[in-house]
């Protein structure tokens, strides 16, 4: 068995773990949350989450990481209680990481082609109208060759860094990325917020407008916003835990966690102040939904000044957030290979080239060939559905089960959480959060965890509701089952 990689450096670990953090949910889903959900009202509610939900769960998931020294394959076997069934939820975890990947190496690859639109002056060249704009995405998702090429590029840049291994590979380039992501971020936001009649997206965007958040379905946004804080810090299925499992013991992992939440924070709340300001000065609708990078914000790059020039930065910015997190989860799905079957790092990179190009396909084609699956709904397509089950189902649950895992004695036990998270030196773990993460976090986890789903399917008939709810209380099922299942010989204090 190869000895375990390192990090080279603390800040090493930050940058990593705020790039896999920092992705999509930061500059895509984020803005566009807000634009649809009443702007700072559901700024308050997602901050909120973060504090009371991400943080906790994040430090669960570093000490699970560093305190067994594997991924979330094996970490569960190598700390659980003998006897338990704990070890079931590495197959869980590693379902979750490949199933981001089927969905977000395609749009990773739509910010590569973007970028590389705008480089290309084919927004800008000559004024578009806005139904050419809508044109030239609508003809990008109906290509099966177009996505999967660009999805391709996306998947061998990422592999190609991981291939280098841990220090010369992913923390080298990830660093460079991530340093260069916040500089384009700072320059990308004050361009923006200087844009004649900017102000009102301003205000929009810091002063909650809660009567607007209640037209739109109180639960709708609660569920929103928990949702977007696992998917916003990659928790829950172990994409973070491998990290940690890099890391030496010279450091405590709580006020690492603080610094990278506090990254990933400001990264997303950047995304809005630039996206949303440029809306209102442009006088576009910032409530577009999934489709206002692509379609908005190249309209609005076609009537600017130097638009080719901020475009390009803009889709560089969002290509390097996509792809420091496509390289985070894709050292995790090396590492499971390395740590369930021994293989080299230079096989499991080849074997998952293919499996991930494979796995990226259905949807790709649910944008055209597949259209007709509409699997949650009419309008749906297989990529909600992809994002559906990670955002919705693996990442709150996974959590649970990092959580249930460090705080009951028929886990890991808290006794070792607490010990493992407080190694080194730095900000200690807040002892008096156990009862809380013990007995009121999966709680609030379960209920909205619920309420989403009766919120979201509810309206849709049965014939969505009933199929659906059983898929939920299967999935809280087989929680149950790797927390409770088994019979015990050993707890933890
Ligand atoms: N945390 C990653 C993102 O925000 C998944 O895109």
């Amino acid at each position: 068995m190869q000895e375990r990689e390192k990090f080279g450096s603390r800040l090493g670990f930050i940058l990593v773990s705020a790039g896999c953090a920092v992705g999509l949910g930061n500059v895509w889903k984020f803005p566009y949350m807000c634009g649809q959900y009443g702007g700072a009202a559901f700024i308050l509610i997602y901050l909120v989450f973060l504090a009371i939900l991400g943080f906790p769960i994040m430090v669960c998931e570093f000490s699970v990481g560093r305190g067994s020294q594997k991924s979330c394959a094996t970490s569960f076997k190598v700390l659980e209680p003998k006897g338990t069934k704990w070890h079931n939820f590495g197959y869980f975890g590693m379902a979750g990481n490949y199933l981001l990947m089927m969905f977000y190496t395609m749009v990773a690859g739509w910010m590569l082609y973007y970028c590389y639109r705008c480089l290309t002056g084919e927004f800008t060249g000559s004024l578009l109208s806005t139904a050419e704009v809508e044109t030239k995405f609508g003809e990008m998702i109906g290509s099966p060759a177009t996505l999967t090429l660009w999805m391709i590029i996306a998947v061998l840049i990422s592999f190609g860094i991981c291939s280098l291994g841990v220090q010369k590979g992913v923390e080298k380039i990830t660093k460079v990325m991530m340093l260069l992501l916040l500089a384009l971020i700072v320059v990308l936001a004050v361009h923006s917020v200087l844009l004649p009649g900017a102000g009102e997206g301003v205000k929009f965007y810091l002063v909650p407008d809660f009567k607007g958040m209640v037209e739109k379905g109180i639960g709708n946004v609660i569920f929103g916003a928990m949702s977007q804080a696992f998917f916003t810090l990659s928790i829950g299925i172990g994409s973070m835990a491998i990290f940690g499992s890099y890391l030496d013991k010279s450091r405590s992992l709580t006020g690492e966690t603080l610094s990278i939440t506090i990254l990933d924070t400001f990264v997303a709340l950047m995304a809005g102040l630039i996206i949303i300001p440029a809306c209102f000065s442009f006088g576009i609708e910032p409530g577009a939904g999934p489709s206002l990078i692509f379609i908005t914000l190249p309209n609005i790059f076609n009537q600017m000044s130097g638009g080719r020039i901020w475009g390009t930065l803009f889709f560089l910015f969002l290509s390097f957030a996509a792809l420091s997190t496509v390289i985070a989860v894709f050292e995790n799905i090396i590492s499971f290979a390395i740590d369930l079957w021994g293989w080299e790092r230079k096989k499991a990179v080849m074997f998952n080239i293919v499996a991930i190009i494979l796995l990226s396909m259905p949807c790709i084609l649910g944008f055209n060939v597949l259209s007709g699956i509409q699997p949650l709904g009419p309008g749906t397509g297989i990529m909600d559905l992809e994002d559906f089950l990670v955002s919705s189902n693996l990442l709150p649950l996974g959590s649970l089960v990092y959580l249930t895992f460090c705080t009951t004695r028929y886990g890991w036990g808290w006794k070792n959480f607490i010990k493992e998270a407080n190694s080194g030196n730095g900000m200690g773990f807040p002892q008096k959060m156990r009862w809380y993460m013990t007995f009121i976090l999966p709680l609030i986890v379960v209920v909205i965890y619920l309420k989403g789903y009766y919120d979201m399917f509810f309206k849709l008939g049965m014939k969505y509701f009933i199929p659906w709810i059983i898929v939920a209380i299967a999935f809280l099922f087989l929680i149950g089952w790797f927390a409770f299942g088994g019979k015990n010989k050993e707890v933890n204090e």
